[in-house]
């Protein structure tokens, strides 16, 4: 809701009702957030995060442990809200199937029909640990869920990409709605997955159209990665930001050396958007395999999750010999400005630089 309240002001309101000492909360990353990193985020004041897309329901226990074996902060737990199910096109895997063959090793038989772990299951262990937050993507949590989860005390913090998807949120009953921009690393959380790619929406438009559209708090992500980020976007209206890409660079997050040295060279226009990783659409650095895979006489992608499954086996051999051309190298427009630095550090440097941009 539009008000004239002072940037600054909402967002302290926000830290004081977030147990947080500055408004910075590092994206949940599946497979890019090791617990030190949300350690080390959570305990400069920030919210930890974890993205538990990947992760069967002992490994988000395990995750959480280690977590508040460090930290009494604040961390969200994070996972998608599944598609349905897809209609298995043995042509079409065929053909993304030939055309991965050239480019990396074998694929074994019956990849493609791999399940991800349980989202039921995934969603229990979720609430059994007790996070101050759980985030959803791609869609919202079921009435019963949301429920349970305001019963444990615990906040839905829903990932939007536009002021329709931001309505619908709150009224399924959203504490917090994370406007994601078009801008933003890794995948686009569109509820539909057509809309992924159609619906492109930039932060400066998203952020004050969904913040007039709804009466709870909203968070901006999206090309964030200075201080010069987050004060444009508090300006806007949000009342706290959430970086990615921003904290890649850090040792802390534990990724390949040539995805995290590649970010720090990339300029805005060396992104693109692409399906070609996982079936659905998300940003990564402009790859070899990313550039190859768009070409219109390449193979239309196979829908999520088995377009992910059938590129594993190559973004494995990847991740092993370090060749970025063909890793899954999740990067938002504003890599470039991701410092290989320490995650307090960079929470302190942002901080600092948004509150004197805003004149405090
Ligand atoms: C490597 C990577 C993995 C991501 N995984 C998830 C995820 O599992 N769940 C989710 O809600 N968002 C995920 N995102 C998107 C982030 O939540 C957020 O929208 C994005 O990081 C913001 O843009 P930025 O990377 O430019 O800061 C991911 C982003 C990156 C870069």
């Amino acid at each position: 809701m539009r008000s004239d309240i002072l940037p600054l002001e909402r967002s302290d309101r926000f830290c004081q009702g977030n147990n947080l000492r500055v408004p910075i909360l590092l994206s949940p990353m599946a497979g890019a957030c090791p617990p030190a990193l949300s350690i080390a985020v959570s305990e400069a004041g920030g919210m930890g995060a974890c993205g538990a897309l990947l992760m069967q329901p002992e490994a988000i226990e395990r995750w959480m442990r280690e977590f508040r074996s460090a930290s009494r902060g604040a961390v969200m737990l994070n996972s998608w809200i599944p598609d349905p199910v897809p209609v298995p096109d043995p042509l079409r895997e065929a053909a993304v199937r030939n055309f991965l063959e050239q480019l990396g090793p074998k694929i074994p038989d019956g990849i493609e029909r791999k399940q991800p772990p349980d989202f039921e299951e995934q969603c229990e262990a979720m609430l059994n640990t007790r996070p101050d937050v759980i985030s959803s993507i791609m869609g919202l949590f079921k009435p019963g869920f949301v429920k349970r989860m305001k019963e444990a005390n615990i906040k839905w913090y829903a990932t939007v990409t536009t002021v329709g998807e931001a309505i619908e949120a709150v009224a399924a009953g959203a504490d917090v709605v994370v406007a994601q921009g078009m801008e933003a690393g890794g995948h686009r959380g569109a509820f539909d997955a057509e809309n992924a790619s159609e619906r492109m929406i930039g932060l400066t438009s998203l952020v004050p159209g969904v913040v007039d559209a709804v009466d709870v708090p909203v968070v901006a992500a999206g090309g964030i990665a200075d201080g010069r980020g987050m004060a444009a976007a508090l300006a806007l209206g949000a009342s706290a930001v959430q970086i990615g890409t921003g904290f890649l660079r850090c040792p802390e997050a534990g990724i390949p050396a040539a995805w995290a040295d590649a970010i720090g060279e990339a300029r805005p226009e060396d992104t693109i958007g692409t399906c070609a990783f996982s079936g659905r659409y998300g940003r990564s650095l402009r790859t070899t395999y990313a550039e190859l895979a768009n070409q219109p006489d390449s193979p239309d992608p196979a829908p999520y999750p088995i377009q992910r499954s059938l590129t594993q086996p190559m973004r494995d051999d990847a991740n092993l010999t370090g060749d970025i051309g063909r890793m899954q190298a999740w990067a938002g427009q504003s890599a470039g400005l991701a410092q290989a630095s320490s995650p307090a550090r960079l929470v302190a440097e942002i901080w600092t630089e948004a509150q004197r941009t805003l004149g405090r």
